[in-house]
């Protein structure tokens, strides 16, 4: 998406043009948002405005912003101490924090790794699977986001841009995601079947070994990539074939876990269980934690060879725990669950008038809503797309793009009744909006 700077009041502008002059020119922008203060689900901006926030910070604030239990934790161990080195020392906070992931985890008899960000974790699940198995090559797919070190950057294929004039160093063959609505292989068959058909038919027989193959690295719902729900079977058939061949199944969870979905973990929805898991985002509620899950007979690494300065960070730990509690005491997974059916039934019901909104698709508060100029064509209604998102900012609702002509709706995990039906409005009348720019442009449903 273009960024554009309309929107922004005076004193927005100002941080703006400050911003430009002195950040790096790699960060893409949305929109013009200048945020001042935050709280639960809405935001005020620099200049005084309120927003309500349907993407929580891109699937971070699974609690919303400052949830009083997580700024009590937070506050708490500043009080005591924060930083040590979790690599060379101990300390309680992280000891917690990793029972808490082992008692939530989505396979049993697991050990964790505690690092900063996603990214890491990925790179966690790279290394490990490569020390475990002694094998080098992966299997990744199109139109995933990993990250972008150059490990999990080896694995990104999202957008074009985000490799190039870069060398990613790992071995990773990409297959085409399951995509119900966009099968990439033979559209009369089940996509999980044709991408797995042609996994075992062409690639294991002209490209690679599949005993030379460490892991697989996949999303349970791709995110980045337009919030993708997985062809119904492809998991438990992905599964079988790690177990024929010793390759490892490695979940990326970071945008899916910790209650999204309406289970702790997307993968549950599948009735599989993987061998690694990858979280961080709404881990920490904002503080950079991340880390890997994996099976204790996997977690087979030496002293040193693998580690971190900051990985588990007594503040961020304490932060992740204190979320994790909400999560579970408050209930927020059921209502997850249910906040993201009545979104997306309402979302279904605006199709019946709106012929732009192709596909409407997700799990819990992982909702993604494409957009075409055509409902048998599936042209992809790019501009469209833009349009709404800039508008909605603009009449206060914040959303962000994902895929090429996608939206997704990731509000936290206890937004409100009343916001999710004040944020559905403005939702629709910066859509119609939208179609009447680009109307002629579109055909009737
Ligand atoms: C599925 C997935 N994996 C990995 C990452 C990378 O996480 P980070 O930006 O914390 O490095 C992201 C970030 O958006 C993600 O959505």
């Amino acid at each position: 998406m273009k960024f554009s700077l309309s929107g922004a009041g005076p004193k927005g502008q100002a941080v703006i043009q400050r911003d430009l002059a002195s950040l790096s020119p790699s960060y893409t922008r949305e929109y013009a948002l200048v945020v001042d203060r935050a709280q639960g689900s809405e935001i005020w901006d620099v200049d005084g405005r309120r927003y309500i926030d349907f993407m929580a910070g891109v699937a971070v604030l699974n609690v919303g912003h400052r949830h009083p239990a997580v700024v009590t934790a937070v506050q708490e161990q500043v009080d005591k101490f924060w930083h040590i080195c979790l690599s060379d020392f101990f300390y309680p906070q992280a000891v917690d924090l990793a029972e808490k992931l082992q008692s939530i985890a989505p396979m049993d008899n697991t050990l964790i790794y505690l690092a900063n960000s996603g990214t890491e974790a990925v790179e966690s699940a790279i290394k490990l699977a490569m020390y475990k198995t002694g094998r080098s090559k992966f299997l990744g797919f199109l139109g995933a986001f990993h990250g972008r070190t150059l490990g999990s950057l080896s694995f990104t294929a999202s957008k074009a841009v985000q490799r190039e004039n870069y060398k990613p160093g790992v071995y990773v063959h990409h297959l085409p995601y399951p995509n119900p609505y966009r099968p990439q292989l033979l559209p009369s068959q089940n996509a999980g079947d044709a991408v797995l058909d042609y996994l075992e038919e062409q690639i294991f027989h002209s490209l690679l070994e599949p005993e030379d193959i460490a892991g697989i690295l996949v999303e349970p719902i791709q995110g980045e990539g337009g919030y993708v729900v997985p062809a119904p079977g492809f998991f438990p058939r992905l599964r079988e074939i790690c177990d024929r061949y010793g390759i490892l199944l490695m979940v990326d969870e970071i945008q899916s876990g910790v209650g999204r979905t309406g289970r702790w973990w997307a993968i549950e929805h599948e009735d599989v269980e993987p061998d690694i898991v990858c979280f961080a985002k709404g881990v920490g509620s904002g503080l950079p934690i991340g880390g890997i899950i994996a099976r204790k007979e996997h977690m087979v690494w030496r002293p040193g060879s693998h580690g971190s300065t900051f990985g588990g960070n007594p503040v961020a730990a304490a932060a992740a725990l204190a979320t994790l509690n909400v999560i579970e005491q408050e209930g927020l997974i059921d209502k997850a669950a249910a906040t993201g059916d009545m979104i997306m039934d309402s979302v279904r019901e605006m199709q019946t008038r709106h012929p732009s909104i192709g596909d409407v698709r997700g799990r819990g508060l992982m909702i993604g809503i494409e957009f075409v100029l055509d409902q048998l064509t599936k042209e992809r209604a790019v501009a469209l797309r833009n349009t709404i998102i800039q508008d909605a900012f603009e009449e206060g609702l914040l959303l962000i793009p994902c895929g090429r002509n996608a939206i997704r709706m990731t509000p936290a995990l206890n937004i409100s009744p009343d916001m999710v039906k004040e944020g559905l409005q403005i939702f629709e009348k910066s859509l119609t909006k939208a179609e009447q720019l680009h109307l002629s442009r579109m055909t009737a449903v």
